[in-house]
């Protein structure tokens, strides 16, 4: 890789959702470009073997637990990542869980509290450390994961969309209270990805089904087709980029076109 595509040099990197899918491919692509990785997932063992990855690729990242609902470990995790590196410069709040498929009305009180404890508290929680310690040094970015389903609809999946619009709303309102203070605040809407996430939710499905659910969700998007998780970290670290410097409070779509149709 030429010295001009390495854009991280030096830099230091939280990451959470870090055990596979969009976590693992951005965490192996920051490494690429030169960053220091602390990547975090509840998945311990997949969180390691993204750390194991890094390591044979020339890379250095440090692996470990943290549930980002609970905000003693996740202060605990920031404080862990700030004492190995020095500082973080970049944070990229990525956990998330989706929801189990349903009318609105019959989603269980449990599931909905869950998903909006992981995917909106969690990310808040996160932001709380990331920024206080940004304030400190004068200067962060910060990319949370949203969705497709923050922008737009996705029927059957209310605690899901309710928890993406939330975190869009946290993302807009956080970077503009600090954008003079230089931290830069953005969010990414991925549409349909195959990550482990949405294997999940096509568990059960002989190979016949499988393959006729997943051209229907690509079907959704414009372009036809589903996205990679390598065209998610392409817009992730440029967010998190010099090319990015005048960008902040946006939730950019990457998502073949599917939250403007
Ligand atoms: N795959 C898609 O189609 C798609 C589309 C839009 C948005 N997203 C979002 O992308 C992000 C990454 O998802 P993915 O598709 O790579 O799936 P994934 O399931 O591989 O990644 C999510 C990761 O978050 C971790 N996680 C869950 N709860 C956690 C917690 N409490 N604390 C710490 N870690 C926790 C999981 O262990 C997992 O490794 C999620 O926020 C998801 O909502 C995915």
């Amino acid at each position: 890789m030429s010295a001009a595509a390495r854009r991280f040099i030096g830099k230091s990197v939280w990451m959470t959702g870090a055990a596979g899918g969009i976590g693992r491919e951005c965490a192996l692509a920051f490494a690429r470009e030169g960053a220091s990785i602390t990547a975090l997932d509840l998945d311990e063992s997949g969180v390691t073997e993204t750390a194991r990855l890094i390591a044979l690729d020339g890379g250095q990242c440090e692996a470990h637990r943290v549930d980002v609902s609970d905000a003693r470990q996740v202060q605990a995790a920031f404080g862990q990542a700030v004492a190995r590196f020095g500082r973080v410069d970049i944070a990229f709040n990525n956990a998330g869980i989706s929801q189990k498929a349903g009318p609105t009305i019959d989603v269980d009180p449990a599931d909905w509290q869950r998903i909006l404890d992981v995917n909106v508290t969690g990310i808040w929680f996160c932001m709380r450390e990331q920024i206080k310690h940004m304030l400190g040094r004068g200067s962060g970015v910060i990319v949370n994961t949203a969705s497709y389903a923050g922008l737009s609809t996705l029927p059957m999946n209310t605690a899901y969309v309710t928890s993406k619009h939330a975190l869009v709303g946290l993302t807009k309102n956080a970077a503009v209270e600090y954008a003079a203070n230089r931290i830069r605040i953005n969010a990414v809407a991925p549409g349909g990805i195959p990550t482990p996430m949405m294997d999940r939710s096509l568990a059960g499905l002989d190979s016949t089904q499988r393959g006729a659910a997943l051209e229907s969700i690509a079907g959704f998007h414009p372009m036809k087709r589903l996205g990679s998780t390598r065209e998610i970290a392409d817009a992730v670290l440029f967010l998190c980029s010099e090319e990015a410097s005048f960008i902040t409070g946006t939730c950019l779509p990457v998502d073949g076109g599917w939250a403007a149709a």
